[in-house]
């Protein structure tokens, strides 16, 4: 490690030592969720499976809670349900990455671990300079910086980065976010047969291309695989007018599904669908584990005129990460699955095996909670209208039959009072997983057709939990406690 790593890193060390106990003492510290130990967590990076160790990485901040020179942090686990904190992995101290290494991605070749990232320079002028660089790790801990191996091409403003890398037949592509000089968002493709060398091959899709109308000013993480026979393309657009129920959020997350010629290299691909339904969820990234399972985290977190409201701010953080999903292709929509090895965290099942409810409202005993997992499993809705659970007094889930809606409400943290919702179109209700943590909710409705992923912050000490049914229904609830995700 150079001098300069080490110094900074020891700096990181004393501004978690500074704000622990203030950080231990917040309520609002997740029990089972990745959040950063001080400062300020986005993006998910170089997600992999490697030497037998899930990897995540993080964009990081820990000098503050605004966006700023970003770290990349790490945790790893075996199961993907208890997670330990790992060492730095990159610290900003080079001059092609010295105002932040930005979001990237990893792949395993030839026993080691490569990682792509951004490296983001502001010169003195408050210009932007964007740099594709490589690190290279034997362990997955410790990484040795080999520099940039992409420079700005033509065409394409500064807003240029978020690499993400992988094999395909015998060569490796990368995607990389654009901005073209029209200012219109796009993803490029890159090429390479060895990892350090890479040519530029094309604009794989974006605004105004492959039969797509105007998308966006920027694309940011872009990534690329294979799921069922399909290419999917997740993207981070940014500039979407809201449609009705859609594109709601600040800056939007969701995919294409398409096919990717094996010999031009062309992309072609059906429309933009937005992922998750909720208020907190951008730059989902991706990985194949060794099951090839195809798994997904988000920051469940947005960079929007709401986020300086969040309380945690006054404790010395913010942000966390999503659970662990399993993407499923069905027809042309994906399915986002909590991974099984969650179960791994439940403890103290309660269960009523068959409940009815006639137009009424309902608490039932022992289930309410901070951090649990509650599971709806719907037995008789022919003669429902509609279904609503209160959470905390904070948020309010609802699902209405007549207008085939699914609806999330929850306080408005700029006044604290009034209330604001997302709503998706959701014909029949036949299941409800949901994980609530101390301050978020990720709701997984009908085996994941949608998600709704949020930040919460109730009153501390609020864990009541209602049920609401217009009309009748009768379902099956179960509820455990949830453990400490973090070891
Ligand atoms: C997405 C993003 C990426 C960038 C990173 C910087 O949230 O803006 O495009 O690499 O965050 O932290």
């Amino acid at each position: 490690m150079i001098e300069e790593d080490k110094k900074l890193i020891q700096k990181v060390e004393k501004e978690i030592e500074k704000h622990k106990e203030l950080i231990e003492l917040d309520p609002y510290r997740l029990q089972y969720h990745l959040m950063p130990p001080v400062g300020l967590l986005n993006d998910p990076n170089g997600l992999v499976y490697f030497k037998g160790k899930y990897h995540v990485f993080y964009q990081w901040n820990p000098f503050a809670t605004r966006h700023g020179i970003k770290f990349w942090g790490h945790y790893t686990s075996d199961n993907l349900a208890h997670w330990k904190k790992e060492p730095i992995a990159l610290a900003p101290t080079d001059d092609f990455d010295k105002s932040g290494c930005y979001s990237g991605s990893a792949i395993v070749h030839d026993d080691q671990l490569y990682v792509f990232y951004t490296g983001n320079v502001k010169t003195e002028r408050d210009e932007r300079e964007t740099y594709q660089c490589l690190a290279v790790s034997e362990d997955g801990i410790h990484f040795e910086k080999k520099g940039p191996i992409i420079h700005l091409p033509k065409g394409f403003t500064p807003h240029f980065r978020d690499p993400s890398v992988w094999k395909y037949n015998d060569r490796f592509l990368m995607t990389i976010g654009a901005q073209t000089v029209r200012e219109e968002g796009c993803v490029v493709l890159y090429e390479s047969e060895n990892l350090y060398d890479w040519q530029f091959v094309s604009i794989l899709t974006g605004s105004n291309l492959n039969g797509l109308g105007k998308l966006g000013y920027m694309w940011e993480c872009p990534n690329l695989f294979s799921l069922q026979n399909k290419e999917v393309l997740l993207i981070s657009p940014q500039g979407l007018e809201p449609s009705g129920m859609f594109y709601n959020n600040e800056f939007q997350s969701g995919y294409f599904i398409g096919d990717l010629c094996e010999e031009s290299l062309k992309y072609e691909h059906g429309p933009f669908i937005e992922l998750d339904r909720g208020f907190d969820f951008y730059a989902p990234q991706t990985m194949l584990d060794d099951q090839g399972r195809r798994l997904l985290f988000a920051w469940m977190g947005m960079t929007d005129n709401e986020e300086k409201f969040q309380p945690t701010i006054s404790n010395g953080w913010i942000h966390t990460m999503t659970l662990p999903r399993q993407l499923i292709l069905k027809g042309t929509k994906l399915y986002q699955k909590p991974v099984e090895e969650l179960a791994q965290l439940r403890k103290d099942h309660i269960n009523y095996p068959m409940v009815q409810l006639c137009n009424e409202e309902k608490a039932f005993r022992d289930v309410e909670g901070q951090a649990i997992e509650l599971l709806i499993d719907f037995i008789d809705t022919k003669e429902l209208e509609a279904f609503s659970l209160t959470i905390r007094h904070e948020a309010v889930l609802t699902f209405d039959r007549n207008n085939g809606t699914f609806t999330l409400s929850r306080t408005r943290l700029s006044d604290g009072k009034t209330s604001e919702s997302r709503t998706c179109r959701v014909n029949d209700l036949f299941k409800l997983q949901i994980y609530l943590d101390t301050s978020s909710i990720e709701i997984f409705i009908n085996d994941g057709e949608e998600v709704f992923t949020a930040r919460i912050f109730p009153e501390p000490d609020d864990d009541s939990l209602s049920f609401a049914i217009e009309g009748m229904a009768k379902f099956g609830l179960s509820k455990w406690e949830l453990e400490s995700g973090l070891v």
